[in-house]
């Protein structure tokens, strides 16, 4: 009886770990999903697009609502570094506004939120940007979209990336249209991680070659 005890645990944990194995694998062939670009790429030119987003050049307030970090790499498909990569980003403010003449929502502007940054990967394909959190902002009458941060990816030799970021444990997670279109594998490689420090959180980008 022992024996088929201890039988049945080897072959589980055999099974357990070959099944490991494959998921990071499927996992390191995936490249980051693209998702819709949406309306409100900035359009209204912008001095100040550095990886700080809470703060607006020549403006002494910071930013309203949670402030977050947010690090990571962008990685080809074998997990190799990739710098000088163009990480092009925008986001809504804390109140789900874009800083965007085509935002008609009447949720308020805040003029100390830079809202957009392009920023460069660095050493070992490296980045890292200081922002606040996205509030939901209404897509139709009952419908909100998640919280989410745009990203435009590009460097010769790569193919182009159009996607967004997503937060952990969000409720909305559950109910967003272009979320939910994506599996969840898919899903995970657009989810920002959480880490041990609060208000911090991982994100790689994975990078297809032309
Ligand atoms: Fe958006």
């Amino acid at each position: 009886m022992k024996s088929i005890k201890r039988r049945n645990f080897i072959k589980t944990a055999v099974l357990g770990s070959l099944a490991s194995v494959f998921a990071t694998k499927t996992h390191a062939n995936m490249v980051t999903p693209t998702d819709a670009q949406g309306p409100f790429y900035p359009i209204t030119p912008q001095k100040d697009k550095d990886a700080d987003l809470t703060h607006v050049k020549g403006r002494s307030g910071t930013a309203k609502g949670q402030i977050i970090e947010i690090y990571g790499q962008v990685l080809d498909q074998d997990m190799n570094p990739i710098e000088d990569v163009t990480i092009d980003l925008w986001q809504a403010n804390t109140f789900g506004k874009y800083h965007h003449p085509h935002d008609d929502s009447e949720a308020p502007i805040d003029e100390n939120f830079q809202s957009w940054a392009i920023l460069q990967s660095g050493k070992h394909g490296k980045f890292r940007f200081k922002t606040v959190m996205p509030g939901a902002y209404p897509l139709h009458s009952s419908d909100q979209r998640t919280p989410h941060i745009h990203f435009k990816v590009t460097k010769y030799g790569y193919e182009s990336l159009l996607t967004q970021l997503y937060f952990p444990d969000q409720a909305l997670n559950k109910t967003d249209g272009l979320y939910n279109r994506k599996n969840k594998d898919q899903q995970a490689l657009m989810t920002a991680k959480k880490t041990k420090m609060d208000n911090v959180l991982h994100y790689d980008i994975i990078l297809a070659k032309v």
